[in-house]
């Protein structure tokens, strides 16, 4: 039994190996529309979720006179992008397996200027009560070993078509700028092949000091700016109370 398990094993390992481009051409040529479909609606919810962030951007800019955002980048995952994730995590095929399993085929990335817009942001979305929380990755209390931090939050948000209302996931990273600058290069390394691996570890070494670095930089950029905001306060509160004063002079003179 245990054998013929084995078999079985390798016979799957064999198919997935070798006939797979095949399968999934298949799969693709039978799922066109549907897939073109499937991905036309996650391309309704990055709309929805940028509508959401865009909409709470605009009310900070109101009320206190700053824009939290500093840039949204949104993106649709490739199809081939899609397949590859297939494979390396051993999944159906099937949209509805597609679907289930795969969550940042909707990517929504944040950028903010202080890390603590960045807790903000995330709140005002979670609240909101069409916005459903499915997991949430905080690799800014807890860094990456490579040093990586932001916010991943995998969120369901409904889109609304002609005849239902249908739940989509997105995944939505938030962070700094300097997350943002730190995470870009590190890609780069990642994705890079040809690097003598001495020289990957000494990159990946400096890398981790810049992370540190980086991580220290937006703790002392938000301190100056709740420095900043403070002294202003006090500076308008100085202002109303001579403008009291001046007020009750002219009404008792
Ligand atoms: P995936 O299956 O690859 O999506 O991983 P996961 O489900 O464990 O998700 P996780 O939340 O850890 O990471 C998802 C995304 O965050 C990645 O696709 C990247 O965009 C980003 N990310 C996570 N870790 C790193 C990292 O170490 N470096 C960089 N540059 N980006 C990262
Ligand atoms: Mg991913």
């Amino acid at each position: 039994m245990a054998f013929e398990n084995y078999l079985e094993q390798i016979q799957d390992k064999f198919i997935r190996e070798n006939l797979m481009s095949d399968e999934f051409l298949d799969f693709l040529q039978g799922s066109r529309m549907p897939m073109d479909e499937l991905l036309a609606y996650y391309r309704c919810a990055i709309m929805e979720i940028e509508t959401k962030f865009k909409v709470l951007n605009e009310q900070f800019s109101l009320q206190y006179d700053r824009n939290p955002i500093e840039t949204i980048k949104s993106r649709v995952k490739s199809t081939e992008g899609i397949i590859r994730k297939i494979r390396r995590k051993n999944l159906p095929l099937s949209l509805d397996s597609v679907e289930q399993n795969i969550r940042d085929i909707a990517g929504v990335r944040v950028i903010t200027s202080f890390q603590d817009d960045i807790y903000l942001l995330a709140e005002c979305l979670l609240q909101q009560d069409d916005i459903t929380l499915i997991e949430k990755k905080d690799y800014i209390q807890a860094p990456k070993d490579n040093g990586y931090r932001s916010l991943h939050l995998i969120v369901e948000v409904p889109i609304f078509l002609k005849n239902e209302k249908r739940p989509m996931k997105v995944e939505v990273q938030l962070r700094t700028i300097a997350m943002d600058f730190w995470a870009s290069l590190e890609h780069k390394l990642r994705y890079k092949k040809n690097i003598p691996e001495t020289e990957t570890e000494q990159l990946a070494h400096e890398l981790m000091e810049c992370a540190q670095i980086s991580a220290s930089l937006d703790r002392r950029m938000e301190d100056i700016r709740n420095r900043i905001t403070k002294s202003t306060e006090a500076e308008k509160e100085k202002s109303m109370s001579i403008g009291d004063v001046i007020f009750h002079k002219n009404l008792f003179h």
